[in-house]
């Protein structure tokens, strides 16, 4: 499908500050935009980032059909862009929308537009640090109508933003003792914007009690991690590495699976299943417990400092001594910025080939 594309005549890439990029307030240039109606989709453009025009009635806003995903694209040293595993991110994407009772993209849509978005906006992509430019694909319901039904109508649009990491430190975690983030049955493998709505009120009240993040357990007996605040989890207990299985409840993270493939690639044994904080408060008790990280895409690796049980802070070793986050940390940043080898075919690079569609 041809993609039209109007380049901006304002850019406002002159005007941002590339030494302070808090976390998605800036847009760059261009958008991709491509609607669904008629059971297809159609119109796929590239235009100057703006506000978009909805009814009030907008069925996504009252009954919640939209959902999303985060990557991020770096540039090599030679400043070629790389986007990070755009395959997986369009895969879950569509398993999203399955579940949300959404339309699917094509796969040659969604890379189409992503690359030619991409290359267009590559001077906004950060060289500093730790920094990358963040994508966001999202999709909703664009019916004008407070009917409670499928929606016949969506549009689906990327557009990025260059940032610093996420997190600016290791995380301290209230484990949850009320609410739930997934249920079984429910939507917690989906990326759906609802997801990340219920989790606002949980995370407000561990930040008043002097937390970072909530740690999702399951609904039943709360006794089984799920994921942290909105990363997924492991923990480092003797000389393996745990994390809880993926169950229906639990998103399926590019980053969480990337570093499972790292960490067998360097012989450790990863394993999946369900963990029980009892096991890992047993492990910390024997000074076992060396390493706790969440994962994710715009997280990245990130250090747990202490997760709180039952008013109880169980402290993790010093961020220095902790071997496997440190080393997923950095490897994974090399990979992602073409500083080491690609052995998985992780990398999309945005040479000439990669955008002649353009
Ligand atoms: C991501 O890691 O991309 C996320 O979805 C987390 C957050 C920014 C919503």
């Amino acid at each position: 499908m041809h993609i039209s594309i109007h380049k901006t005549t304002n850019s406002s890439l002159s005007t941002v500050d590339f030494s302070d990029l808090p976390f998605g307030k800036i847009k760059s240039d261009h958008m991709f935009i491509v609607d669904y109606s008629d059971k297809k989709w159609h119109s796929p453009r590239i235009v100057p980032y703006d506000n978009i025009p909805l009814s009030p009635a907008t069925s996504a806003l009252h009954y919640g059909q939209a959902i999303f995903e985060g990557m991020k694209a770096q540039l090599s040293p030679s400043g070629v862009p790389l986007i990070f595993r755009a395959d997986q991110n369009f895969a879950r994407m569509n398993k999203s929308a399955e579940r949300m009772c959404m339309p699917t993209l094509p796969k040659s849509l969604f890379m189409d537009g992503l690359t030619q978005l991409i290359a267009l906006d590559k001077n906004w992509i950060p060289k500093g640090d730790g920094q990358s430019l963040y994508i966001r694909p999202f999709m909703f319901a664009t019916d004008d109508s407070v009917g409670v039904r499928v929606s016949e109508t969506y549009s689906f649009i990327i557009f990025t933003s260059p940032v610093s990491p996420y997190y600016a430190h290791p995380l301290k975690i209230k484990v949850a003792d009320k609410y739930v983030r997934a249920f079984n049955g429910g939507v917690g493998a989906a990326k759906a914007a609802g997801n990340y709505g219920a989790s606002m009120l949980p995370t407000k009240e561990a930040y008043s009690q002097g937390y970072h993040q909530v740690m999702w357990m399951d609904g039943h007996e709360f006794r089984y991690i799920e994921e942290t605040g909105t990363t997924n989890i492991f923990f480092v207990v003797g000389d393996k590495v745990i994390t809880p299985a993926l169950d229906g409840n639990i998103l399926d993270g590019v980053t969480r699976k990337s570093c499972i493939q790292l960490l067998e690639d360097a012989g450790v044994t990863v394993e999946q299943k369900r963990v029980d904080i009892n096991e890992l408060i047993e492990a910390h008790n024997q000074g076992q417990l060396l390493d706790a990280f969440c994962t994710g895409t715009a997280a990245s690796v990130m250090h747990i400092e202490l997760f709180n049980y039952i008013g109880e802070d169980i402290v993790l070793p010093q961020v220095a001594e902790r071997q496997w986050s440190n080393y997923l940390h950095k490897k994974l940043d090399a990979i992602k910025c073409g500083l080491e080898p690609d052995n998985h075919g992780w990398i999309l690079a945005l040479n000439e080939t990669a955008t002649s569609s353009s």
